[in-house]
């Protein structure tokens, strides 16, 4: 009894800390993700409510989203900072990583 409520603890600090992002190392480029089919819409649906005319940098277009590359992997793969008012899950940061690592295509 004492057992599993001590793994189900356990289990769940080890889910809170992946939940600070992903590694550098773990990323790896994966040219089947593009801004076509994969990084417009993600950054639709999970930046630009804030990112469109709020907030700096503006991630409105692919070009922008690619001169800010190397932010966008600190505030949103490397640490959980952005987006800003809701979580989103790590497979979720390690897809947008793995797009940035190709040079967002
Ligand atoms: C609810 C609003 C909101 C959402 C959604 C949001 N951001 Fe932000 N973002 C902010 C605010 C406010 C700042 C400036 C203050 C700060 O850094 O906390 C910011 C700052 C940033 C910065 C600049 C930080 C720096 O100093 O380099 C980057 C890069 C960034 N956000 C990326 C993103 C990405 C990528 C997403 C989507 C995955 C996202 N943000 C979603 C509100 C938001």
């Amino acid at each position: 009894m004492t057992k599993t409520f001590l793994c189900a603890a356990l289990l769940a600090a080890c889910t809170s800390a992946s939940s600070t992002g992903i590694t550098s190392a773990n990323l790896s480029c994966d040219s089947s993700l593009t801004y076509a089919n994969f990084g417009s819409a993600f950054i639709q649906t999970n930046c630009l409510s804030c990112h469109a005319t709020k907030e700096q940098p503006t991630l409105s277009t692919q070009a922008q989203i690619l001169a800010n590359s190397s932010r966008i992997l600190e505030q949103a793969v490397y640490t959980t900072a952005m987006p800003q008012d809701t979580n989103i899950s790590n497979a979720e940061r390690q897809m947008l990583g793995d797009w940035l690592q190709c040079g967002a295509p």
